[in-house]
């Protein structure tokens, strides 16, 4: 690629998005930025929102990413996602190591879904050394700080296109 005056890299150019992706956040990462930073970092979680919908773009992936911290409305947007959306990343946060509810509305909706986390809970404390919605998960994506978030996205796009040319044959 010719650089471009005054060394700037060409922003990549938007495909038309072919793909819906559904960013779920538990509880207290609303906090992200001021929340632990040496283990969470200073981004905000707006920051990392604004991130993934850039990547998207790129990625021909229209991203909308949510936060909440009650498991209840986690489980509704997850059950709305059927049928509007391709996958989901789901950092459940806490209640990645506690909730059922989470792990029965993933299977219910039947939709990929990445498994995210900014720390790598099996380093950590013994509680979060398990999680209950990673058997509802086809990956899951830790320890990369709130690049584990875009590395997700991006996985998950990989991922959809692969099964996507499995299904017609075409590369
Ligand atoms: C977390 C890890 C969880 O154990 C913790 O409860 C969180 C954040 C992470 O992103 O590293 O709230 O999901």
């Amino acid at each position: 690629m010719k650089p471009r005056p005054g060394g700037a890299r060409a922003a990549k150019p938007a495909r038309p998005p072919t793909l819906s992706i559904l960013v779920l956040s538990g509880p207290n990462l609303q906090l992200l930025g001021t929340r632990e930073p040496e283990i969470y970092g200073r981004e905000t979680l707006a920051d990392v929102h604004a991130r993934l919908e850039a990547r998207g773009a790129e990625l021909g992936a229209r991203v909308t990413a949510r936060q909440s911290n009650h498991e209840g409305e986690l489980c509704d947007w997850i059950g709305g996602a059927r049928g509007e959306r391709d996958a989901m990343l789901l950092n459940a946060a806490a209640y990645t190591h506690t909730s059922l509810a989470l792990f029965d509305a993933i299977k219910a909706v039947a939709l990929p879904c990445v498994e995210v986390h900014i720390s790598n809970p099996e380093a950590r404390e013994a509680f979060r050394q398990s999680s209950r919605i990673a058997p509802a998960c086809v990956a899951k994506v830790s320890g990369f700080g709130v690049e584990s978030y875009v590395l997700a996205l991006e996985g998950i796009v990989r991922w959809l296109r692969a099964r996507a040319s499995l299904k017609t044959g075409k590369r």
